[in-house]
């Protein structure tokens, strides 16, 4: 396993990207724990990019419940569509929000929070966790976060 973490100094995001997925392959290699990879991966993802918040929601019974994160304190518990996370768990897909306070009934645990987007894992064709990403200003996301991020969820399905 890799013991240090290679940030791309470009401010290409891509190109951040594209340093990023490979080093991340080779630092989940055969560990089978998710926990730990999940903890791994949300400290690559915050070393890498940046972000204000950025951490995992495992699907437990019917709610949402809060994994491994880096950033400040979070909700512990979402229930089945609400807030931006609910909402990518029921509908199974992507959801981006370029200004939170313009999507009904997000979910501010952080009010410093201004923009977000949320990534769901499969297991068994059904949400096993999702990814949130949450930024502090608006309009921060775009589509190469959103397709390099779903690259991130097909290699975290794997150990899933
Ligand atoms: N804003 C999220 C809740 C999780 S926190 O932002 C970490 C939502 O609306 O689902």
């Amino acid at each position: 396993m890799a013991e240090e973490l290679i940030v791309a100094t470009s401010t290409d995001k891509k190109e951040k990207y594209s340093t990023l997925l490979p080093q991340m392959e080779a630092l989940i290699g055969e560990e089978r724990d998710v926990v730990a990879n999940l903890a791994n991966i949300a400290a690559a993802l915050k070393q890498t990019l940046n972000f204000f918040w950025v951490g995992f929601y495992l699907v437990k019974e019917n709610q949402l419940v809060l994994g491994p994160f880096q950033g400040p304190i979070a909700c512990t518990r979402i229930q089945f569509g609400k807030g931006v996370c609910g909402a990518a768990w029921k509908e199974n897909k992507t959801i981006l929000v370029p200004n939170v306070d313009e999507f009904p009934g997000h979910i501010a645990c952080s009010s410093a929070s201004k923009s977000e987007i949320v990534l769901p894992a499969f297991k068994n064709n059904a949400v096993a966790l999702v990814l949130d990403v949450d930024s502090d200003q608006v309009n921060d996301f775009d589509e190469t976060d959103q397709q390099e991020l779903e690259k991130v969820m097909r290699l975290i399905e794997k150990f899933l």
